[in-house]
């Protein structure tokens, strides 16, 4: 059932828990796939209680922000447990944000059309005019440049730069960026990539343009 003290309570602990992160999985990222995802899930005729905690509560336990994923788990199920979701519900949503947290889940289908939800609204805070802004962003806090003509394909890398992972913003397009439109779950979350992905690929010609100086 839809409990919005729930909802509420849940996002003022999670604001208060990432406001000052740095990876880019900070309460904005947190906030604009919560706002997708509803988005998503009015479309979609999926079940917004679970959608919102979920998308809410997605990053709480990826291992990129936390020490002990076991411990962040079990944090979260207490919070729910606390504010009063049921325990059905709370495996739902653990189910979920375990599931899309877990690396190279890429090909793997999820099978409920919630997670399937917060998973896109995820993808899609990658892509188009935010997601150019989180790449580069990224980019700036790892040191990497803008673009490297040298390393922009692999094949042109010298073992040792692929192995320290040296990258570059526009070479992070190409090997994700550009690729997430295919990966969409939903019809709703496709047709949205579809503008987003259109404009990063006017935006990548731009500045090919720019760079040869035209
Ligand atoms: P997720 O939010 O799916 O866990 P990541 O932690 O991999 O994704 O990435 C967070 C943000 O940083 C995303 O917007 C992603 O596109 C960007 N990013 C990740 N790796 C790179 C990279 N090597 N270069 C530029 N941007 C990156
Ligand atoms: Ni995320």
């Amino acid at each position: 059932m839809y409990n919005e003290a729930i909802i509420n309570d849940t996002k003022e602990m999670v604001r208060e828990k990432l406001l000052n992160e740095g990876t880019g999985h900070d309460w904005y990222h947190i906030e604009r796939v919560w706002k997708t995802a509803v988005t998503l899930a009015e479309k979609e005729k999926a079940n917004r209680f679970i959608v919102e905690l979920a998308a809410l509560l997605h990053d709480l336990i990826d291992d990129k922000l936390v020490a002990n994923k076991d411990e962040a788990v079990q944090e979260v199920m207490y919070w729910l447990e606390g504010v009063g979701v049921t325990s059905k519900d709370s495996e739902r949503i653990l189910e979920i944000i375990e599931t899309i947290s877990f690396r190279g889940g890429h090909s793997k289908k999820l099978n409920t059309l919630e997670a399937q939800i917060v998973q896109d609204a995820d993808r899609l805070d990658a892509i188009g005019a935010i997601g150019i802004a989180r790449c580069f962003a990224y980019a700036g806090s790892k040191g990497d440049p803008l673009f490297d003509p040298k390393l922009s394909v692999r094949e042109k890398m010298t073992e040792e730069e692929y192995r320290k992972g040296k990258s570059n913003a526009v070479h992070h397009f190409y090997e994700k960026l550009l690729k997430l439109k295919d990966l969409m779950n939903t019809g709703a979350a496709r047709e949205m990539a579809e503008e987003r992905h259109a404009f990063m690929e006017d935006y990548l010609t731009r500045f090919f343009n720019e760079w040869e100086g035209h």
